[in-house]
């Protein structure tokens, strides 16, 4: 069947049921300021006759708008965009920082937090806009069909397994071909023991902090860095002191200086977040001698280290370490999807039963069916030949991305390239600010995000990050050049 198209302005209806769809367009309309606070609204028989849809599903689609309060009906006058519509509901930035500051006059709670939100809303935070928002690894590619014929087995054979105990550090096959599969594509050096299946990164930073970590302990962070780490370590009372980073990564002689009081260096050596830069070998040995010689730890972010194009991956820190003081992190969240919240860590053997202590307490273990799951496809070869092709379609997503930028930007967007990572840094050219291109962004309904969201203080350059991987050559292509047209 056609898709009915709208002549009310701007509003675009996309797949699934038209009551919905016209709930959803408007909603979003309102919400991003292009249907604005007392604009009259046509009637339902004008709508149903431009639209091309029944009236009956206009009516069910107003009728939601007007009980979540986003249009108010007139007797005898017809239907009006509400003026009184949640402040916190609307996306734009001014708003957002207010809310973060409502925090703290209403409610006890933790003030860090209030900090956190504070830097978020600096964010592109719509995540309906998803071309080009970052941290997405090549969801496109995902292996569904295979995926769902696994967890179907799982499931069809889990009758004898499921209702009992399970063990908090994870399921034991995948442990070991975690291990096996680390040992030789990252250097890892452990055993099935070390490893420990968590809830993403995410997780895993929350539980180096419960297990090494006490109120008011200092933590280094890269800045710019990840906010998912900061929001973490704030959120848990750390002091995080903000660490230079440049093309080699984070700056450890500087850190190792300024901040002599550190318990815990929070990293990223193989793709330093954001900015790209990748942990030289000299750094890296600084790094980890000043931890074996000072006792501290070190918390190693691998997120990417699997997306790296043209040469060998490089090695983790944690395979270089002799000393035992890395707590590796890696994800499942960029290579496979984000939504499944599968990662693991590899603690260092002294630590192990703090680490599943901690991990029982804050969740029992990660969801068994699909550890279950996820050992099958690593086991049977799958996960292997998916990294090949995810490789292979990211670095031609990067190169199409770069060659657009270069076509249609050329004047407003100097590209920092990079051969690893799922986005890309574009510094800011000229006299355009990151406020400028995101407001754009935002009416294009593109998801980049401005780099001083991930900054604890004013930073000296501007510029914007555009993610590649959820995207094919031609989808990129095509925003580069809208985005080119409004700039
Ligand atoms: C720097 C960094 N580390 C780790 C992650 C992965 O987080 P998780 O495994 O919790 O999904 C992300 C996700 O965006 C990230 O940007």
């Amino acid at each position: 069947m056609k898709k009915p198209q709208s002549n009310f302005p701007h509003l675009q209806l996309k797949d699934g049921i038209l009551k919905d769809q016209l709930y959803h367009a408007f909603r979003e309309a309102i919400l991003n300021g292009r249907l604005h606070p007392r604009m009259k609204i046509p009637s339902s028989r004008a709508l149903s006759e431009t639209m091309q849809i029944s009236r009956n599903s206009v009516l069910q689609g107003f009728e939601r708008l007007i009980d979540e309060g986003y249009l108010l009906t007139k007797p005898g006058s017809g239907t009006y965009v509400s003026d009184t519509i949640p402040d916190e509901l609307i996306d734009i930035p001014h708003r957002s920082q207010e809310r973060a500051q409502a925090f703290d006059s209403k409610l006890d709670i933790n003030p860090q937090l209030i900090e956190m939100a504070r830097l978020k809303a600096k964010g592109n935070t719509d995540h309906s806009h998803s071309m080009f928002n970052i941290g997405v690894g090549c969801v496109d590619l995902f292996p569904h069909q295979l995926w769902g014929r696994l967890l179907g087995r799982v499931w069809r054979q889990s009758r004898k397994t499921l209702g009992k105990s399970h063990p908090s550090a994870g399921y034991l096959p995948l442990r070991e071909a975690i291990s096996d599969y680390a040992r030789s594509t990252r250097g890892l050096n452990c055993t099935p023991e070390q490893i420990i299946i968590v809830n993403g990164t995410q997780q895993a930073i929350n539980l180096t902090a419960q297990v090494l970590l006490q109120q008011g302990d200092e933590v280094w962070l890269d800045e710019p860095g990840y906010d998912g780490a900061l929001g973490a370590f704030l959120s848990q009372n750390m002091r995080v002191c903000p660490v230079s980073v440049d093309d080699e990564g984070t700056n450890i002689a500087d850190a190792i200086q300024r901040y002599p009081a550190v318990k815990l260096a929070f990293t990223a050596p193989s793709h330093q977040f954001p900015l790209g830069g990748m942990l030289s070998l000299p750094r890296r040995l600084a790094l980890l001698d000043w931890a074996a010689e000072h006792h501290k730890w070190i918390l190693e972010d691998d997120y990417n280290g699997e997306f790296r194009y043209s040469a060998r991956p490089i090695q983790a820190l944690q395979g270089l370490d002799k000393h035992q003081r890395v707590i590796y992190a890696g994800t499942f969240s960029k290579m496979l999807l984000p939504e499944l919240r599968l990662g693991f860590l590899v603690a260092p053997p002294k630590l192990v039963n703090a680490f599943q202590l901690a991990k029982h307490y804050a969740d029992t273990h990660t969801a068994y069916l699909e550890q279950v799951t996820l050992a099958l496809l690593i086991t049977e070869g799958h996960y292997a030949r998916h990294v090949r092709r995810v490789r292979k379609a990211c670095h031609e997503r990067q190169t199409a991305l770069i060659a657009a930028i270069e076509q249609y930007l050329p004047d407003k967007l100097s590209v920092q390239t990079s051969d690893s990572g799922i986005h890309l840094v574009c510094w800011l050219k000229g006299d355009l600010t990151e406020e400028e291109v995101i407001n754009k962004c935002r009416q294009l309904s593109l998801g980049a995000q401005p780099l001083s969201r991930y900054c604890q203080a004013p930073y000296p350059r501007q510029a914007i990050l555009l993610g590649y991987a959820a995207h094919t050559p031609d989808d990129l292509r095509e925003s580069i050049k809208k985005l080119a047209l409004i700039l």
